[in-house]
C-alpha cells in the first residue's frame, strides 16, 4: 500500500514544525509504523538532531537518483537534508515540472515499505513547500502560543482552502498542536482561548509545554518518548502521539 503523506505547516518559522514532526514520527515507529522522516529544509534542523555525520540524502535521490535512507531506530528512517538543497530550489523552479518534482519521486518503490513519511518543510512557501503541500495526505498546523506565534495564523485556514482548489483537492487537516507552551501568563491562556475560538475541535488536547528538556533531547539524538526518566514532556509527546493516531483512524474510518 502507498504510505501516507503527513505534513506540518505553517508560514512562520520557528513555530514547531520539525519538532511536532520529529516526537510524533518517533511516537508512531514505536507503535510498530514504518516511519520515515524527510527533511526538505536546507537548514537541516530535522536531520542534525538525528545522525552525527550527514551523507547521502534528499538533495542527491531529487538531483542524481541516489536513494539513501538512514535507519535511524528500528522503524524510524530518515532521508536527510543540507544546504544544497537550496541552490537546489532555486534551480528547480525554472524547470518545467518545479511544481510536480515531489509527486514522480515519492512514487519511487524504495517508498513502497514505509507507513508514514513525514517531510519536514522549511520556513516560507517556496517551491519544495508547495511540492510537499500537493502530495500531502494529511497536514498538522503547529503553533506556538505566543504574541509572534499568532502572527499570520489567521491565513493558515485560507492557505490551506487555496492549495486544496489549486493543489490537492484530498488534503485533509489532522489538527493544531500546541508546542512549546507556557501556561502561566495570563496573555498565553488568552492567546490559547483565541485559538480554540478560532480552530475549535481542530485543536489537539494534547500539548507540548515549554522546557529546556528539548534542547538536551536534541542534542542528544533521541526522542522524547525515549526518556529515561519520567518527564512531564514525555508524558505530553505519549499523548500528542496517542491523539495523532486516533485522528489518523478517524480519518479512515
Ligand atoms: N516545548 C518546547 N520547549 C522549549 N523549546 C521548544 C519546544 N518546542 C520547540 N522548541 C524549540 O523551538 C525552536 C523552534 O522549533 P522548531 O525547530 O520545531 O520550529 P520550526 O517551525 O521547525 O522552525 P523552522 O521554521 O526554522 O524550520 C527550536 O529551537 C525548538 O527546540
Ligand atoms: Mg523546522
Amino acid at each position: 500500500m502507498r504510505p501516507s503523506i503527513i505534513l506540518c505547516i505553517n508560514q512562520k518559522g520557528g513555530i514547531g514544525k520539525t519538532t511536532t514532526e520529529r516526537e510524533t514520527g518517533f511516537y508512531l515507529a514505536s507503535k510498530g509504523k514504518n516511519v520515515l522522516l524527510v527533511d526538505s529544509d536546507p537548514q537541516g534542523n530535522l536531520t542534525k538532531s538525528l545522525i552525527e555525520n550527514v551523507g547521502c540524502g534528499l538533495y542527491d535521490a531529487l538531483e542524481d537518483d541516489i536513494l539513501h535512507i538512514t535507519k535511524v531506530r528500528d522503524n524510524l528512517s530518515l532521508l536527510s537534508a543540507d544546504k544544497r538543497l537550496s541552490a537546489f530550489a532555486d534551480r528547480l523552479t525554472s524547470e518545467y515540472d518545479a511544481y510536480t518534482r515531489f509527486k514522480s519521486f515519492f512514487r519511487k518503490e524504495g517508498f513502497n515499505q514505509f507507513d508514514y513519511i513525514f517531510i519536514d518543510i522549511p520556513p516560507g512557501f517556496g517551491v519544495l513547500t508547495i511540492n510537499a503541500l500537493s502530495i500531502a495526505d494529511y497536514i498538522m498546523i503547529p503553533l506556538t502560543p505566543s504574541i509572534y506565534g499568532m502572527h499570520g495564523s489567521n491565513d493558515i485556514m485560507a492557505t490551506i482552502d487555496k492549495a486544496r482548489k489549486q493543489l490537492n483537492p484530498d488534503l485533509k487537516i489532522l489538527g493544531v498542536v500546541l508546542i512549546c507552551v507556557d501556561e502561566r501568563p495570563t496573555i498565553i491562556k488568552e492567546i490559547i482561548e483565541e485559538i480554540i475560538k478560532s480552530f475549535g475541535k481542530r485543536v489537539f488536547n494534547a500539548y507540548l509545554s515549554r522546557s529546556i528538556k528539548i534542547e538536551e533531547v536534541i542534542a542528544s539524538r533521541i526522542g522524547l518518548i525515549e526518556l529515561d526518566e519520567d518527564h512531564k514532556l514525555k508524558e505530553e509527546a505519549i499523548k500528542i502521539g496517542e491523539e495523532l493516531l486516533k485522528r489518523l483512524e478517524a480519518h479512515n474510518d
